[in-house]
């Protein structure tokens, strides 16, 4: 048989790879203790450090003992929290929501008293925690979501995290014109300085199953789908977060994240503001239960999955691995 002759490619990516030193000096995203934020589960009560079930490594926990969280990851370079409350306190209205003693308004101000600003405290801004129905926002008769009454006790919730020392609000429950009422809210009160990261583009996910269980906010009846967004949908994503844009948020979201990482390089074309993306809780356990069966390894597919986030735009990575992760950064 006659020799086939293929020549030589001309280019040859592969010389970048070859020499680790090299490999280095190429890289074109860097992931970094700085770019992550952990979020925390703050209950009533004294003497609470409960690990959830659902969500692996992540406690109940209650303001006093938060330092023994708090602490951990400050030395792992995690400086930027992200609190969510769970009172016992529920009815209609999310009255908790906004009470100045509530979990999470304790646990701000507290958490500003050790460590004042060397950390970054921001606070989940929704009521679905807080309302026996498990709804984010103000039901009407018929069971639909109230929009325009929610927004008011939206902002009340905010400006409430706002007054307790947060630095940040992130308004989640995706009510429309929630960003602009908060930023006035917080203007009108004197906050002027108090940031706000809008949960821009929150998806109707599968993928938030065990966060419900951890925040105990599963909705009674019905879904969610008359106020998050349709998975489908990528151009109201963009729609979504111009719109947060143009009412004042400082930081877009994008939830989940490894799915949706096509709106997250797509908004990050379309804005100019940082963006966070939310690995969300179903995102983490899929990778955990996955290496605890042996399919995938643990520090690698979450080491790759946090930088797949930040190659795709994201500044800020919400994640549950944050602590675990920085370790890891940190030893390499
Ligand atoms: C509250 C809220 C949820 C999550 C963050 N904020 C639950 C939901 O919208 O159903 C989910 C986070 C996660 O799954 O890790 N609205």
């Amino acid at each position: 048989m006659k020799e086939i002759r293929c020549g030589y490619p001309h280019n040859r990516l592969r010389r970048l790879r070859g020499n680790g030193a090299l490999a280095d000096s190429v890289r074109e995203t860097i992931l970094r203790p700085e770019h992550m934020m952990l979020p925390l589960f703050v209950v009533e009560g004294k003497g609470v450090k409960t690990p959830i079930s659902s969500l692996q490594g992540v406690d109940h926990i209650s303001v006093d003992r938060l330092c023994e969280v708090v602490e951990p990851a400050m030395e792992a370079g995690i400086k930027r929290f992200l609190l969510f409350g769970i009172p016992e306190e529920k009815d209609p209205r999310g009255t908790s929501a906004s009470d100045g003693e509530a979990p999470v308004q304790r646990a701000v101000s507290d958490m500003l008293k050790r460590y004042g600003d060397s950390i970054l405290v921001a606070t989940d801004v929704c009521l679905c925690q807080y309302t026996d129905h498990g709804h984010c926002g103000i039901l009407r008769e018929d069971g639909s979501v109230d929009n325009d009454a929610t927004l008011r006790r939206l902002a009340e919730t905010a400006v409430s995290h706002a007054r307790s020392g947060a630095h940040m609000v992130a308004p989640s429950a995706m009510m429309d014109g929630q960003v602009g009422a908060i930023r006035n809210a917080l203007d009108e009160t004197g906050f002027t300085e108090t940031s706000i990261m809008g949960y821009s583009a929150k998806f109707h996910s599968a993928f938030y199953g065990p966060f419900r269980e951890a925040a105990h906010s599963a909705p009674g009846k019905g879904d969610r789908s008359g106020y998050q967004m349709d998975p489908a949908n990528g151009r109201e994503a963009i729609r979504e977060a111009l719109q947060d844009e143009e009412e004042g948020a400082d930081i877009l979201m994008v939830k989940p994240s490894l799915l949706y990482m096509d709106m997250i390089s797509e908004i990050r074309k379309n804005s100019l503001l940082p963006m966070a993306a939310y690995m969300v809780s179903g995102e983490y356990m899929m990778l955990r239960h996955a290496s605890e069966a042996g399919a995938l390894d643990w520090k690698k597919s979450m080491l790759e999955a946090h930088m797949a986030l930040r190659r795709s735009g994201a500044d800020i990575v919400i994640t549950y691995g944050a602590v675990e992760v920085a370790r890891w950064l940190s030893r390499s």
